[in-house]
């Protein structure tokens, strides 16, 4: 599998020196007067002090952030209860605030792509190509319409979508991708259009993890025919429960809305071929929580500036950790993408190049009182679902994603910080030089 090496080390030339003369390796600085830095502290694993002290340890990737305005807009509504119209407010502001000409609010995310698929109208047994590693909402309400998921492998070093495998996965009956942009980085849907164009397939995203994040200026959930948001609790615009579909079309967002919610048909222009609905809709109700709608209208005032502060709060830290060998971030390194953070903050380790297993780096880590794991995510593929040719118009082909298993070999997850916290900060990345600077000992272990 061709795979794009994604490499974000700075590489100053003093430290390429270092590097190639050995000098580093042995702990000496040029003057020969310092250690590498931690190489003279005993790790916290064989009972030296902790590195991580700081009082906000454990209270820094607080989530939701909600004060006053979050309390006051719910009370607003508890104290006048005033029908829906919170929900057609947030449609207003959202199609806004990602420059898109259509869009539904729905009672969640899987809802929202519920909707989609069935917007699609795509005979059965079409196919959708869609990766493994993601939540199952992504692919198991494509099982409802006849449709049926190909799976397609994501990079290890960006967990998104790899293009290059999708490319071997096409069979005559794939009509579909649907990429997914994981923890808000933008998956390069620039290229993934292009493929599709000449394909002919339909473009979908599930932008559940990344609300305003962008791609040459441009918002994810507007790349694509239709995309679908959350705005389930942990994500970045959170409302507890909640979600928004996107279309470019009018027949889309017209046979979306249909599908789950009942009343809206009449609010249709007078041709509309689905303005007969009004009253049975085609499904089901999926109407979002006007508590829900205020909610996530409140938290949308301040998202951006979240977004700026969160993606500084990373760069502090991760600038100073992907310096260290073997260390890597979540990243494709392009400069014309605006990524947002939710939830982790996302590291792989190269083991052959930093001379220590992952989980040998972890239980170093964690003893130094540092929140990081053996990170795996549930891959799709490998669920009892897909392998029940009964669920599906067609079984789905379950392949070999070696990319989505290195992901889980080699991902260390460590928490999005939600606050400024620079201190907390720098005794990470001690933390990290420590355990770097006793890797070969570790490693032995
Ligand atoms: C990638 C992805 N897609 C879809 C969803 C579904 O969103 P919701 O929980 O709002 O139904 C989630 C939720 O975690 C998700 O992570």
């Amino acid at each position: 599998m061709q795979r794009k090496t994604v490499d974000r080390k700075s590489g100053s030339s003093r430290r390429n020196f270092l590097k190639s003369t050995g000098a580093l390796a042995a702990g000496l600085s040029l003057a020969g007067t310092s250690t590498v830095k931690g190489a003279t502290e005993t790790l916290a694993l064989n009972g030296g002090p902790k590195t991580i002290t700081h009082p906000s340890a454990g209270t820094a990737a607080k989530w939701p952030l909600w004060g006053k305005d979050e309390e006051k807009a719910v009370l607003d509504i508890v104290r006048n209860p005033a029908g829906y119209g919170q929900i057609a407010l947030l449609e207003k502001e959202w199609k806004a605030f990602i420059n898109t000409p259509y869009a539904k609010a729905h009672c969640n995310g899987t809802g929202a792509l519920t909707a989609m698929f069935f917007a699609l109208d795509l005979p059965p047994g079409s196919e959708i190509m869609v990766p493994s590693y993601t939540f199952f909402a992504t692919i198991v309400p494509m099982r409802l319409f006849g449709l049926v998921p190909v799976f397609v492998d994501i990079n290890p070093r960006t967990l998104n979508f790899d293009l290059e495998d999708a490319k071997k996965r096409l069979t005559k009956n794939t009509k579909a991708v649907l990429p997914v942009h994981w923890i808000g980085l933008p998956c390069e849907m620039d290229h993934i259009c292009d493929w599709a164009k000449e394909k002919g397939l339909i473009v979908l995203e599930d932008a559940c993890h990344a609300h305003g994040a962008k791609l040459k200026g441009k918002a994810m959930g507007t790349w694509s025919r239709m995309g679908a948001f959350s705005f389930q609790c942990s994500k970045p615009l959170p409302g507890i429960e909640g979600g928004m579909g996107t279309y470019q079309d009018k027949a889309d967002y017209e046979r979306a809305t249909t599908y789950g919610h009942y009343g809206l048909p009449s609010s249709f222009p007078k041709d509309s071929e689905y303005r007969k609905f009004q009253g049975t809709g085609l499904g089901v109700k999926l109407r979002m929580h006007p508590l829900a709608a205020a909610l996530v209208r409140s938290q949308l005032r301040g998202l951006a500036e979240r977004t700026r502060k969160g993606a500084a709060q990373v760069r502090r830290l991760n600038d100073r950790l992907v310096k260290l060998p073997g260390l890597y971030e979540q990243t494709y390194g392009r400069s014309d993408m605006e990524r947002l953070h939710y939830a982790w903050n996302m590291l792989f380790i190269d083991e052959k190049e930093t001379g220590m297993s992952r989980a040998q780096a972890v239980k170093a880590l964690q003893a130094e009182g540092v929140r990081t794991s053996n990170t795996t995510y549930r891959l799709q593929h490998k669920c009892a679902l897909y392998a029940e040719a009964k669920w599906w118009h067609h079984a789905p082909v379950i392949p070999e994603l070696p990319g989505s298993e290195q992901a889980n070999a080699t991902a260390m997850g460590l928490p999005y910080f939600t606050s400024e916290v620079p201190e907390l900060c720098d005794q990470y990345v001690k933390a990290f030089e420590k355990v770097w600077a006793h890797r070969k000992e570790l490693g032995k272990a």
